[in-house]
């Protein structure tokens, strides 16, 4: 059993669909109870803490808000290495920079390395679900995964398919291969631990239909199974798949086509979409990341947060750092950039909506809604502590007890690694960021 005592705050609906205030849970002096790696109790210290068995500890994290672990729903663990490469838009940083560093990945030992680095950084960052792309090669999969298991971690992950437009020693050497390949990784992994399996066809670009079609069976074939991939994110791209695909209406009709919308469904950051597109997105109830420090790092455009929270018509968005094309594995550093790019279409965002899209937004883009990105009972008990005063900077912005909204903004704008105080895997502290700071109650 885990007992932790502080501020709770979690969602309870989408403060884009309702007001903000209606969608939060905030209990300010709360108790949270986890069993079993799930959460058994949430709400009032008073009330809650007759629930503990007698003896029990209870770790008091004072004056820090207690939120659902983040959940990044789009990132690239085999790209840490080239995150920040100088002066390049998608295609040409994908061939100069990306494609080369990828090859890396088939030895396994240098996956191993970074699959390390890439799950400590995650917990720092008070990071506990990802959904991630791995390389083309099987072996960095088994990395990724061996390593997350260890650690308890709910990760979603895949092998890239590709196989035309890239380096031939990174393509699949036919899409029957890519299919087999995931299939034995789906095999090997999906429902291991917590471990999702996500099929992952890299973009329109670099799958043929035949690769695209494949894919499609795949995930059908495995209910339960996620699909990932990249999504109208830059001009030149669009204008390629238009090309490539003359027979199809738009992007979107092309993943369509090949029966990769739905739910369960994530596709990496919609830029560039007609209305038309937005519609069929949000009818099949697919999940969309905005990845805005990497749309912004690569010149890609503004993604259109007003298009996809449409009044009565909202599509199912949740925030990715798409390191290395973003330049943070930190979703607060995220929320910052999501904040700054909603003010270009004259769309603020507050720290309620803000964290929303991190925490429960992400789950439900996921299909994982009940599962993770949630305080209330019965869920998965994934949490992250965060200190509103862990900057001169950010406890100055955070004095004269401001709302909780406010809290949440600032922490947001101004927070980065410093401000995740301690993150806990299926109720088990699995990060702290200063070991003497929060002492047991008793
Ligand atoms: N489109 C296809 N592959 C990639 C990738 O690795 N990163 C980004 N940002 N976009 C892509
Ligand atoms: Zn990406």
């Amino acid at each position: 059993m885990t007992a932790v005592r502080g501020s709770l705050v979690w969602f309870r609906g989408d403060p884009f669909a309702t007001s903000s205030q209606d969608a939060v849970v905030h209990v300010e002096d709360g108790l949270l109870i986890c069993q079993d790696g799930r959460i058994t109790h949430a709400g009032p210290y008073d009330e809650v803490s007759r629930e503990l068995p007698p003896g029990a500890t209870v770790v008091h994290h004072r004056d820090k808000l207690i939120l659902p672990g983040l959940i990044d729903a789009h990132v690239h663990y085999v790209q840490l290495r080239i995150t920040a490469a100088y002066g390049e838009q998608l295609p040409k940083w994908l061939s100069n920079s990306v494609y080369p560093e990828e090859q890396r990945f088939s030895s396994l030992r240098y996956a191993r390395h970074a699959a390390a680095l890439f799950c400590n950084e995650l917990l720092r960052n008070g990071t506990t679900t990802a959904l991630v792309n791995c390389a083309t090669y099987p072996q960095s999969v088994d990395a990724l995964f061996e390593e997350s298991v260890r650690r308890g971690m709910r990760m979603a992950a895949g092998k890239v398919l590709m196989d035309r437009e890239a380096p031939a020693g990174l393509l699949d050497s036919s899409p029957k291969r890519g299919y087999e390949e995931s299939l034995r990784l789906i095999e090997k992994w999906h429902g291991v631990g917590r471990s999702i399996y996500a099929v992952t066809p890299r973009f329109a670009i670099a799958c043929t239909p035949k690769m695209l079609k494949l894919a499609g069976r795949l995930w059908r074939e495995h209910p339960g199974t996620l699909l990932q991939a990249h999504l109208a994110e830059n001009l030149e791209e669009v204008a390629r798949v238009r090309e490539l695909f003359p027979r199809r209406r738009d992007y979107v009709d092309v993943y369509e086509h090949y029966g990769l919308l739905g739910r369960g469904a994530v596709f990496a950051h919609a830029v560039h979409l007609s209305d038309l597109e937005w519609e069929r997105l949000r009818a099949t109830r697919s999940g969309i990341a905005h990845c805005p420090t990497s749309n912004l790092f690569l010149g890609s455009g503004a993604f259109r947060m007003p298009m996809a929270k449409r009044r009565h018509r909202a599509a199912l968005v949740g925030l990715g750092t798409d390191v290395g094309g973003g330049t943070s594995l930190s979703l607060l550093r995220t929320m910052d950039e999501t904040y700054k790019v909603g003010q270009v279409h004259s769309y603020p965002m507050d720290g309620i909506k803000l964290f929303y899209l991190a925490t429960l937004g992400a789950s439900t883009a996921l299909g994982l809604d009940g599962t993770i990105g949630s305080l209330q009972p019965g869920h998965e008990a994934d949490f992250v502590v965060l200190d509103p005063t862990a900057t001169p900077l950010l406890a100055h912005r955070t004095s004269e007890s401001p709302t909780l909204t406010d809290t949440l903004f600032a922490l947001a704008l101004l927070g980065d690694d410093r401000a995740v105080s301690a993150t806990y895997v299926a109720g088990r502290l699995a990060h702290q960021r200063n070991p003497d700071a929060d002492r047991p109650d008793g």
